[in-house]
């Protein structure tokens, strides 16, 4: 396989050459994508985006309570408007890029970035995510959860299981000095060995400062591919697993709302991680 090389990192003029510098460095120059140094937070950036994943979850811990059947959409989106603003934070959804809404809320065949309406009710047997992302003090995070709204299928059961699976397994799969590839690799074995597929078309994606940074996080692919994983490093993991196809279409009509193409069910689970000298820890949990 042909590299393009890439130098991301630099040394900066008058600083000592740390240990740190000769490891990048070392695989850099052997032709893999490597972070900037901007990628590595510092401890005083990871405070910032853990305090904004503690609002982060208390907002996904009201949902889980509250979540219920006839309940619209729009609901939800409230509920995550009202929690994330009393506790001094912005939902991150809400006019990015135009998005209209302050969470996305996704049932069924809708992959993710459903738009909440009040037109939209939750019914018996269905399956849904809730994706929810929080600015505070100008740190993001992004985390989401599948809900099962009363007398689910066991098929749709086993999907939505598979797909937090998957999350833990990538999360594993992700070391110091290893690279992005090896996550996505363990999600794509896991997700096919049960007979399931991996969204290609969207992928995780570093965050923290912005809402999506690099590197691009895809939940297929190679081992020993894509960029290094380095201490400091603050990104999602967010597979989304359908039952059917991979493929999928952005619906035309609100050009958000990604749907399976073969209209099976799709779900999603997803924390924002920091990674550590020991592995990947969830500033989400
Ligand atoms: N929360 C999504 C993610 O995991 C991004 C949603 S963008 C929005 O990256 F505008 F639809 F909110
Ligand atoms: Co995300």
């Amino acid at each position: 396989m042909s590299r393009r090389r890439v130098n991301n990192w630099r040394l900066i003029k008058g600083q000592p050459f740390t240990e740190l510098d000769k490891k990048v460095l070392y695989y850099q120059n052997k032709g893999h994508l490597v972070p900037t140094r901007e990628l590595i937070k510092t401890p005083e950036q990871v405070e910032g985006i853990r305090r904004s994943g503690v609002v982060n979850t208390g907002v996904l811990d009201l949902i889980e309570r509250e979540i219920h059947e006839g309940m619209s959409t729009a609901a939800i989106d409230k509920l995550v408007f009202d929690y994330t603003t009393a506790h001094g934070a912005i939902p991150a959804p809400l006019n990015y890029e135009g998005f209209p809404k302050s969470v996305c809320t996704s049932i069924n065949e809708v992959v993710c970035h459903g738009i909440p309406s009040e037109r939209e009710i939750l019914r018996d047997g269905d399956i849904i995510n809730v994706d929810v992302s929080t600015i505070l003090d100008g740190y993001y995070s992004d985390a989401s959860r599948m809900f099962m709204i009363g007398d689910v299928s066991p098929e749709k059961k086993k999907l939505v299981e598979v797909a937090k699976e998957c999350l833990e397994i990538g999360m594993r799969a992700a070391r110091p000095f290893g690279f992005v590839g090896d996550i996505g690799n363990a999600i794509q074995r896991h997700a096919e060995k049960n007979h399931f597929s991996v969204v290609r078309d969207l992928c995780g994606h570093g965050v923290g400062l912005e809402f999506h940074e690099e590197p691009e996080v895809c939940h297929f692919g190679k081992k020993g591919t894509g960029m290094l994983l380095v201490p400091g490093m603050v990104f999602t993991i967010e597979p989304m697993i359908n039952m059917g196809t991979w493929q999928v279409f952005i619906d035309s009509d609100d050009g958000w709302t990604v749907v399976t193409d073969d209209g099976k069910p799709s779900a999603q689970w997803e924390h924002t991680f920091l990674m550590t000298e020991n592995g990947l820890e969830i500033l989400t949990y």
